[in-house]
């Protein structure tokens, strides 16, 4: 067994890291105080190759391996996961899936944008009443021979507005259950696609995430992604790549926190020490260690299998599960080692914890994963 990453790897991990602390850092408190998207951010990454990093160059992406993307994803994430959602969603869930299923036109059309960080993508499952409860989708796309009629509304929708390429997932055939269920690509624009207002959150919040309201839209038959039917399993399969980004997501944002808590340990003196120097300090900086190594190695885990062509959703599970209940507890331990300066903002501490929340929500709650664990436990 091999732990040591590629010079590749490591170039990767590096540009990463620079990035982070020389574009990132300097607006990361003020973007989360107005909600403001990372847009300049964002184009940057783009033209790094950030956003369709393992997308084949044969459709403008990086054709980084899966390793390198949880390497980039820590680094981004412990300094604004705000903007390493955007990197998230756009590599895992609109970039893999088209390129995995989708057709060539649509490849041509769709991806080669999308990889190439000239427009940003949407993936568009959860719905007021089909959260967690995926395939109870109300959203219908209704067969109209040369095209569907889609109508129903999307929840929670990241990069809902700043998007321009949506994946929309509808139910055709309600009396198949999910097997009547199907994936489209929807352009910003269509007539009857309308764009609801902005989430008011508590973390992430340089994200923008939006309802999606459709009105009897128009889809041309050519966008519906794979066969009749498919787009239930589209979704479970982009879903299981999606997790081992936001796992990654999760390590970075505690281990930020913990580098922030190092750092402050070393430097604050009380009972004429360094608090670091205080054994109720050393063992909580003990305790976030072992958490983060252990979540790190799960998601590398994940992303090595998935780039040997190995069954990966349960570690992806696994790890989205393991490290984001670290992101909680590392980020929540790094602000009491701060104290009353952990409360305030200038020490991105209280930023980082309110981040670390989304990671047990969104991509399937924590209560999901279990499930996705449970079933892979007991089917074996
Ligand atoms: N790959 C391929 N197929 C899969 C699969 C996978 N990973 N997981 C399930 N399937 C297939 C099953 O094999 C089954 O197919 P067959 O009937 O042909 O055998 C079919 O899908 C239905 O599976 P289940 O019976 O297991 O379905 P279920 O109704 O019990 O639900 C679930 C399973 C795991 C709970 C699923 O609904 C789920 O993952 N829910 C959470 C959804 C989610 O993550 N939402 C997040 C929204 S996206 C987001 O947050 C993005 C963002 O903005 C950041």
């Amino acid at each position: 067994m091999i732990f040591d990453l590629t010079e590749e790897q490591q170039l990767i991990r590096n540009a990463a890291r620079d990035f982070a602390q020389t574009a990132l850092k300097p607006g990361v408190i003020e973007r989360d105080e107005k909600q403001q998207f990372p847009a300049k951010e964002v184009k940057q990454l783009g033209e790094l190759g950030f956003l369709g990093m393992m997308t084949s160059p044969t459709y403008n992406g990086a054709g980084m391996d899966t390793v390198s993307y949880v390497l980039v994803m820590e680094e981004l994430s412990k300094i604004d996961a705000s903007t390493s959602v955007v990197v998230s969603v756009n590599n895992s869930l609109v970039c893999f899936g088209l390129e995995k299923y989708g057709s060539e036109q649509q490849k041509e059309k769709y991806l080669k944008p999308l990889a190439a960080g000239e427009q940003i993508g949407a993936f568009c499952l959860s719905e007021p009443e089909a959260g967690s409860d995926a395939t109870s989708q109300r959203t219908t796309a209704e067969d109209k021979g040369d095209y569907y009629l889609l109508n129903g509304t999307k929840n929670w929708i990241t990069n809902g507005s700043t998007a321009s390429i949506y994946l929309v997932i509808a139910q055709t055939h309600p009396e198949r259950g999910h097997r009547g269920i199907n994936a489209f690509i929807l352009e910003k624009g269509m007539e009857g696609f309308t764009i609801g207002p902005k989430e008011n959150k508590l973390g992430i919040r340089g994200s923008d995430t939006h309802s999606l309201l459709f009105s009897d839209v128009k889809v041309p038959k050519e966008n519906r992604i794979g066969e009749d039917g498919f787009g239930f399993k589209f979704a479970m399969q982009t879903l299981a790549g999606g997790r081992i980004g936001i796992a990654a997501q999760a390590l970075g944002i505690a281990s930020g926190a913990f580098e922030l808590a190092v750092k402050y340990a070393k430097e604050r003196k009380t009972f004429g020490k360094p608090i670091a120097e205080h054994q109720a300090i050393q063992f909580k900086l003990a305790d976030m260690h072992t958490q983060i190594e252990a979540a790190r190695l799960l998601c590398l885990k994940a992303a090595w299998l998935k780039d040997q062509g190995k069954p990966y959703a349960d570690a992806a599970a696994v790890a989205k599960l393991f490290a984001s209940d670290v992101a909680m507890n590392v980020t929540v331990e790094a602000v009491q080692i701060h104290g009353g300066y952990g409360f305030v903002k200038e020490y991105h501490v209280e930023r980082l914890m309110r981040d670390a929340k989304i990671t047990q929500i969104y991509e399937g709650t924590s209560e999901i994963q279990r499930l996705v664990i449970s079933r892979s436990i007991l089917d074996n």
